[in-house]
């Protein structure tokens, strides 16, 4: 059975139109099986300023320090999560709940923890058991924490947390759904992305903040045998007639798929 990831952003959670649930119930029919990780950008903020805390981001990854970490935990755990999966339930899409770090699910180590805190990236992902929901008919709703070996917290950017499921899934696909309809240029979506174009949006400025690790993930896993990358709106239709609307990505230089 063909894998889809679909990372779910915490900006558009609260957001999903009905056409985004028709869209899974359809990609379901077609005989996707689908695993979702989400972020709560939005929710962890909101908490952090109720603790008085600033956030802090360095190339669009959030300075994790200890409170923090506690913060991004709870909201996405406790909050963002359960959102995700009452939803996609009351739409009659069976869903299961799950921290990435549980049962190992998400294997991983700090990225700089100097500089970042604790903010990690994942160096393993326990497939066995995300097979073992699927065998049930179920979609796993993953946040992204992850644990080290020696079982200390990580916080992952859920983008890179999804292409990491993505790729050791071998995923037909990945979609990453947010608040705009793909990458924009002078408010334009752009449509086919290759690396160099997108390296070159990075560079002149077009693409900033959250959206960098996002098309960062989005090119690595290409790479790396998950066949077809995306990223579209949460807010607007995004599968239509079997095509996908949105952002593209391309392996190579003027391959047009
Ligand atoms: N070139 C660009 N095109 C479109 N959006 C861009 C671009 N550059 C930066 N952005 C910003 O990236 C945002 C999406 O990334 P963001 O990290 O905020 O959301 P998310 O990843 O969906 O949610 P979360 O981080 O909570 O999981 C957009 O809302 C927009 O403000
Ligand atoms: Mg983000």
């Amino acid at each position: 059975m063909d894998t889809l990831v679909i990372k779910c952003g915490g900006s558009i959670i609260n957001e999903l139109s009905e056409s985004f649930f028709t869209s899974i119930k359809e990609l379901q029919s077609r005989g996707y099986q689908i695993v979702f990780v989400h972020g709560g950008g939005p929710d962890i903020n909101s908490m952090l300023e109720k603790f008085e805390i600033e956030p802090v981001f360095e190339d669009g990854l959030r300075k994790t320090t200890t409170d923090v970490l506690e913060v991004v935990e709870l909201m996405l755990a406790g909050k963002s999560n359960r959102c995700l999966v009452h939803k996609l339930e009351e739409h009659g899409i069976k869903a299961v709940g799950l921290n990435g770090s549980d049962g190992g699910i998400l294997t991983g180590e700090f990225i700089d923890k100097e500089k970042l805190g604790a903010v990690g990236e994942i160096h393993q992902v326990d497939t066995e058991l995300l097979e073992l929901f699927f065998d049930k008919g179920f979609c796993p709703v993953l946040t992204p924490i992850s644990s080290t070996e020696d079982g200390n917290k990580l916080n992952v950017n859920a983008d890179m947390a999804a292409g990491s499921v993505a790729k050791a899934l071998s995923a037909a696909m990945c979609l990453f759904v947010t608040d705009v309809k793909g990458v924009m240029k002078n408010h334009q979506v752009i449509e086919k992305l290759t690396e160099s174009e997108t390296q070159d949006l990075i560079t002149d400025g077009s693409i900033y903040g959250g959206m960098i690790p996002k098309v960062k993930t989005a090119l690595s896993v290409l790479n790396k045998g998950v066949e077809e990358v995306m990223i579209v709106s949460g807010k607007e239709i995004f599968y239509e007639d079997g095509q996908f609307i949105g952002t593209k990505f391309l392996q190579k230089e003027g391959v047009f798929k």
